[in-house]
């Protein structure tokens, strides 16, 4: 008789008792137990490589010791009290993120989550334009609140059958696959041209706020050509409407910036950031101006928004990504991760179109016709997971190999990948 597996156990748990929204990548999953630095174990002892980071969390990776004791000092000292008391860590935290936030962005809202971070970002907008229309673009992922899932472009997560129907979506700036079939550098940016008729069929009037991710994580990382944010923040400065960048992926030096805006010299008028910046302590945070922030001053309390636990932690974070310099090291291995897997994808009859910034990269999944395979990439992680190396899925077809490992990841580590990877 056979036994059953630890797996298939908790897999019925699973059945049983979640909420069947909630899937999980692999045929055989691994059952994980433990993290340390860029590893990951499951409960057989076998050793993993997280090229995934949790979806772009653990980007100082696993068990960080600085990180660990400044939460755990935090937790003996105070782990909770709310917003109507007066605690240090999260005021020392907003004053941190205004050291580093581009431009003059530098009065922050704290909350739990990345889609909570954006239905506030877009809650501001309505309050400081009084308009309450919004663009976003094609292949998004905000989050699943009613605002953020309706400025959602992606099919997959638009799971509401009665999204707000004043979010107009633009198409999505990926020009090695553009949307609208044009071809880069000649269509002169026609994508955000359709983002201009956008606003100007909504009318300009009813916009508060464009809301975009400077590169499209779950969309399958979209970097957009240079030169389009340019033409973007001067559409929104010509419609006098708002840019709300949501960099809940990128923010934290992902991109090898501490956000993505900063490749582009693009200020934005509210940013949102979560994941990295707990580095798996939940907490989010919206940036803006003082002058749109004081458009918000009805009591907006988020319970959890300024737990000092969560500030404590995440200036531990910050203090680590700094001294340990992550966005350099970001950058560099994201060179070389880039280069191999073009290198890799030059020669291989399904691996094409490598992307990324720094150490958030994708490479498409193709079959025979260079169509997408999403069959063929989840064979792929099947097989890299059997390797010993978690990679993550994402795409508008769902064929996109996702690269994001912990940026403490070093370049022995990525050489083992790429080595891995060739053997795909
Ligand atoms: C770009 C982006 N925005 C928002 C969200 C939603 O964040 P959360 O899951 O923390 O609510 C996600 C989630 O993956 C995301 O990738």
């Amino acid at each position: 008789m056979s036994v059953e597996s630890q797996a298939q156990t908790l897999l019925k748990l699973k059945d049983k008792y979640l909420v069947p929204c909630v899937c999980h990548f692999y045929k055989d999953p691994p059952v994980i137990a433990r993290g340390e630095g860029v590893y990951l174990f499951d409960t057989k002892g076998k050793r993993y490589l997280d090229c995934y980071s949790g979806v772009t969390v653990m980007s100082a990776g696993h068990g960080n010791p600085r990180i660990l004791r400044a939460v755990i000092d935090q937790l003996r000292r105070l782990q909770h009290t709310t917003t109507i008391y007066l605690t240090e860590p999260v005021l020392r935290l907003a004053e941190s993120l205004a050291a580093i936030a581009p431009g003059n962005l530098g009065k922050s809202f704290f909350c739990a989550s990345g889609s909570e971070a954006n239905e506030a970002a877009m809650l501001l907008a309505t309050l400081y334009t009084g308009r309450h229309g919004f663009i976003a673009l094609s292949a998004s992922l905000h989050g699943r609140t009613k605002w953020a899932m309706s400025a959602t472009g992606l099919d997959l997560w638009r799971t509401d059958a009665r999204l707000l129907n004043n979010v107009y979506h633009a198409p999505h700036p990926y020009c090695m696959e553009c949307p609208i079939g044009e071809t880069f550098p000649g269509c002169a940016y026609a994508c955000a041209a359709k983002l201009e008729r956008h606003i100007q069929d909504a009318g300009p009037e009813n916009i508060a706020a464009l809301i975009a991710e400077p590169i499209q994580g779950n969309g399958g990382i979209i970097v957009p050509p240079d030169g389009y944010w340019h033409q973007v923040r001067n559409l929104c400065d010509r419609y006098n409407i708002l840019l709300i960048l949501d960099e809940v992926q990128t923010a934290m030096n992902r991109t090898g910036r501490w956000f993505a805006s900063e490749h582009w010299g693009l200020v934005p008028d509210i940013v949102t950031m979560a994941k990295a910046l707990g580095n798996g302590l939940p907490i989010a945070a919206m940036i803006t101006t003082d002058d749109i922030a004081a458009a918000y001053t009805r009591p907006g309390a988020s319970t959890f928004g300024a737990n000092p636990v969560a500030c404590s932690g995440a200036l531990a974070v910050l203090d680590f990504h700094s001294s340990e310099r992550l966005g350099e090291r970001s950058e560099a291995r994201g060179a070389q991760l880039l280069q191999g897997l073009q290198s890799i994808a030059a020669d291989h009859p399904h691996l094409a179109k490598v992307r990324g910034k720094g150490l958030m990269i994708g490479v498409s999944v193709i079959d025979a016709g260079a169509n997408p395979d999403a069959a063929r990439c989840d064979a792929y992680l099947e097989r890299l997971k059997d390797a010993g190396f978690l990679a993550g899925k994402t795409g508008q077809h769902r064929n996109t190999l996702t690269f994001m490992p912990p940026l403490t990841i070093s370049e022995t580590e990525i050489a083992t990948l790429l080595d891995s990877v060739a053997e795909l």
